[in-house]
């Protein structure tokens, strides 16, 4: 008969119980997106981990023993170091440093459920880095301020293509004199100059829509920034260049964002800048970002900062004022009264009414969509230690500002997790209570483009259409975002020829 030999069999499972969180995440299907060599590393570790304990368990019994203690002391240091109070002494924030299981990885409220159990300030394990987690933009403001020196953002890897980074990762004056560069090159007036243009662009999609909505919104939204920046209409020649070349820069592919495929990409964009800054009539006169940056310093092209930064930030702008469009029919797709009462107000003859700030129900619903999904965290890390109220941030940790949190915690909003853009009605926050577009001397340089797009997207769509949802699913975390399902996918119904008519007038 078979003997058990139990003592060999705890010695094991010890030894596999150490390996338990790496098994754990390497069943998250996102570890495996972009088809993640980090994660066949790790796999192909655990193999030879699990061969060594077996071989070690046949072919050597004491030194499985071996084995089995220093897997038990790593589990202890393990459990020593994920509890909520570790550091404490030290001055380092409550809240556990343990890699996030999948039920918390998946919980869109888990930083929420963490500020109401520590407080404002805590530390988590993000993406392998401890980070201290700050809820609060009051508290926020004066951390990232009083700390300017220690505290950077953390360039992506396409940072690498810009010789002096992307504006959003400069720092002091290289920072200051390209922020006022770009600042004057996005003009308020820069939509509403090329109007008719966008709101083409817009119709011509609505009318062969089709597919998941992020897809559809993401190359909508691109064809219009090229418009916008470079005055550059789909049927241009030039167009389709610019599509294959981006398709080639994207900031969402992690592995070939820093690469050579982006590198060659990139040439082929500044071709069509060279060929467009020749001719500066052709690319929409001074009306276009391009134009007004060429009317500001004629030779700005000429200097591969400002050059790359142009190129990169169309490429970010489409993307995250797409992030926020889809949220928007997403929650419209949830809330579905807010959607009949504007188009009933979009039916009406006449311009929309509009409250005492000037904003009509269309931009009431884009502030609240961007106070309740599209607030990104500030992320930066700490140069040298820095301090936040009793708390020490250690160098080398991240800090994480949760804009969206405090946006769902803030007492200056009633039932903050219910969807009431009439919150907005004759009524502007201040920026320690409302700010999706950033709190420190890099904030946002496209607020009113993403706000006037935003406005522009929900009237040509409801003056024109109802939607059905066809497809859905639980939302999901994009790497950097929170977003709606990728399935997501709505049906446009065209209005009845009469609202239709009264809508074209
Ligand atoms: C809904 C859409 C958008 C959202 C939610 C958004 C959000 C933000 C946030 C939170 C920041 C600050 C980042 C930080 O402090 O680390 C930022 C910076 C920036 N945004 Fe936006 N943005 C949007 C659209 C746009 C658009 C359309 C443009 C350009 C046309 C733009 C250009 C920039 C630039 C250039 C910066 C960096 C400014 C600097 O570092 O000085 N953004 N954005």
């Amino acid at each position: 008969m078979l003997e058990i030999d139990f003592e060999r069999l705890a010695a094991v499972s010890i030894c596999f119980f150490a390996a338990w969180p790496l098994v754990r995440r390497l069943f998250q299907r996102k570890v495996w997106k972009n088809g993640s060599r980090k994660a066949a590393l790790a796999s192909l570790l655990l193999l030879a981990y699990a061969t060594l304990i077996v071989a070690t368990a046949v072919y050597a019994p004491m030194a499985l023993w071996a084995l089995a203690l220093a897997a038990l002391i790593g589990i202890s240091l393990y459990f020593w170091v994920t509890r909520d109070n570790f550091g404490r002494r030290r001055g380092l924030p409550p809240g556990s440093l343990a890699p996030a299981s999948p039920a918390k990885a998946s919980d869109q409220a888990s930083l929420l459920k963490q500020f109401r159990k520590h407080g404002p300030v805590f530390k988590v394990l993000a993406r392998y880095q401890p980070a201290a987690c700050v809820v609060g933009h009051s508290a926020a403001t004066e951390l990232l301020t009083s700390n300017a020196d220690k505290l950077a953002a953390v360039p992506a890897a396409y940072n690498k293509h810009i010789p002096k980074g992307f504006l959003r990762y400069m720092r002091g004056a290289d920072h200051a004199a390209c922020r006022r560069k770009f600042q004057s090159a996005l003009p308020p007036s820069l939509v509403q100059a090329n109007e008719a243009d966008l709101r083409a662009l817009l119709r011509e999609r609505f009318a062969s829509w089709d597919g998941p909505v992020d897809p559809a919104v993401t190359s909508a939204l691109f064809a219009m920034m090229v418009r916008l920046f470079l005055g550059i209409m789909p049927d241009d020649p030039r167009a389709a260049k610019l599509r294959a070349a981006y398709g080639n820069i994207a900031i969402t592919d992690k592995v070939h964002a820093g690469g050579d495929r982006a590198a060659n990409a990139l040439a082929e964009v500044e071709e069509v800048l060279a060929d467009l800054a020749g001719r500066p009539a052709v690319g929409g006169g001074t009306e276009t970002v391009l134009g007004a940056l060429l009317a500001g310093d004629a030779s700005a092209l000429d200097d591969p900062t400002v050059r790359r930064n142009l190129i990169y930030m169309l490429e970010t702008a489409h993307r995250d004022v797409s992030g926020m469009i889809v949220w928007v029919l997403k929650i419209l797709s949830d809330n579905r009264p807010w959607a009949d009462q504007l188009r009933a107000e979009l039916a009406v003859p006449g311009p929309a009414p509009v409250d005492g700030k000037g904003r009509g129900l269309a931009d009431r619903i884009i502030l609240e969509t961007l106070r309740m999904e599209r607030s990104e965290y500030l992320s930066r890390k700490a140069a040298s230690d820095v301090q936040i109220g009793p708390f020490n941030i250690p160098k080398g940790w991240r800090v994480r500002i949760c804009i969206r949190e405090w946006h769902r915690a803030n007492p200056a909003f009633d039932e903050p997790g219910t969807f009431n853009p009439d919150r907005f009605l004759d009524r502007t926050f201040e920026r320690t209570d409302y700010a999706p577009f950033g709190l420190d001397d890099h904030r946002c340089l496209g607020q009113k483009i993403a706000a006037d797009i935003g406005r522009m997207f929900l009237e040509e769509l409801f003056g024109t259409y109802d939607f059905e949802v066809i497809r859905d699913g639980p939302v999901e975390f994009g790497g950097s975002h929170w977003q709606p399902n990728r399935a997501f996918q709505i049906r446009l119904i065209p209005a009845t020829p009469a609202e239709a008519s009264i809508a074209a007038q």
